[in-house]
């Protein structure tokens, strides 16, 4: 059974250590606060505890480690637990900036170890309905696809709207259209802490000529998770916050009748939602890691993903930083 241990159990740490208990062998879990490790360790009374990521990292029989620590220490920490040998997998974002993400990548590769990306929503079973969608021609030829972020919280203060909300969107925009753009901009403002932008709206524009755009927002009065996709034959949306129509198919399309003359017209059709399983995604997360932790899997696939969400957000933050508020 694979040995994992776990770095960081704030808010979402939690969480992994519950699904890795579950899977694997959790070894170990580690925390910067000794209180934190003490809440947890009664929990899993199996797992040594330690504040020290170099204990955790002597393990000979430790095969890899789970990175749930604020983003600005994932690059470090999943840069440390590689270069001892261990698997990774490192939460969003898993690094900083696209050199940063590069090097890790690099660093996995000659060492010939897996580093996958929590990228949470690829394993949403509503993301992989859409892709389904995408790719077997059902919406036609996808023209855009727009996501929308926004809740009144969780105010964070140490990253901003566009690298802890627009991580999501953009790891699913890039995934389901297989390309990187080719422009970006993104507009936003700190209203709340200097520097920390708290709304931010973006826009891609891809080489096949598809764009997209991403509301990204803690200062909101309405919570949305949703990403809609629009097709020339059908436009689909995934709704996160629905509980069981998570995935909607409009058969809603523009024509040109022949006897009209080339003039557009417009046809709506059904709307029916297929049915999504309910899989919770971290679960399905953890699971694909531990797949390739054993050598199932495109494990240079997920790091290279992993790779152009933050060069793609690097390149969003230089446009918001440049921009005029
Ligand atoms: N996938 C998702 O949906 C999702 C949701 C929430 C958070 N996250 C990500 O999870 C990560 C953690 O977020 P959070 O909200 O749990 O943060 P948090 O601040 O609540 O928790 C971070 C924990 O890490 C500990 N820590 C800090 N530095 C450490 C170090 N060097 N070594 C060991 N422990 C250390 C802190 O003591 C704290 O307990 C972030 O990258 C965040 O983006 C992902």
């Amino acid at each position: 059974m694979t040995r994992v241990a776990l770095a960081g159990l704030g808010y979402w740490g939690p969480n992994l250590a519950r699904n890795f208990d579950e899977l694997a062998d959790l070894g170990w879990l580690c925390d910067a606060s000794p209180d934190a490790l003490e809440r947890f360790a009664a929990r899993y009374p199996r797992a040594q505890t330690t504040t020290d990521f170099d204990e955790l990292l002597a393990d000979g029989e430790l095969d890899a480690v789970v990175v749930a620590t604020p983003a600005a220490t994932h690059y470090e920490l999943a840069k440390r637990a590689l270069e001892a040998g261990k698997h990774v997998l490192v939460e969003k974002p898993p690094a900083m900036n696209a050199g940063e993400a590069e090097d890790l990548v690099a660093t996995a590769e000659s060492a010939g170890r897996v580093l996958m990306p929590g990228h949470l929503l690829l394993y949403h079973p509503a993301v992989q309905k859409l892709k389904a969608l995408i790719d077997a021609g059902e919406l036609g030829d996808v023209l855009c696809v727009y996501s929308n972020r926004q809740n009144l919280g969780r105010i964070r203060t140490d990253e901003n709207a566009l690298w802890s909300l627009g991580v999501h969107d953009l790891s699913v925009i890039l995934y389901l259209l297989d390309e990187e753009p080719s422009e970006v901009w993104a507009h936003g403002n700190s209203f709340l802490t200097p520097g920390v932008e708290d709304v931010v709206f973006c826009y891609l524009r891809f080489p096949s000529g598809k764009i997209a755009h991403m509301h990204l927002s803690w200062l909101d009065p309405h919570k949305m998770r949703k990403l809609t996709v629009v097709g020339k034959e059908k436009m689909v949306v995934f709704d996160d916050m629905e509980l069981e129509r998570k995935v909607t198919i409009y058969e809603k399309a523009p024509w040109q009748p022949t006897e009209t003359y080339g003039e557009w017209q417009t046809r709506t059709g059904d709307i029916s939602s297929p049915k999504i399983p309910s899989d919770e995604p971290l679960r399905l997360e953890c699971r694909h890691f531990l797949s390739l932790v054993t050598g199932e899997g495109d494990a240079t696939r997920v790091a290279q993903d992993g790779l152009a969400v933050v060069r793609v957000l690097e390149q969003l933050q230089a446009s918001l930083v440049a921009a005029p508020a």
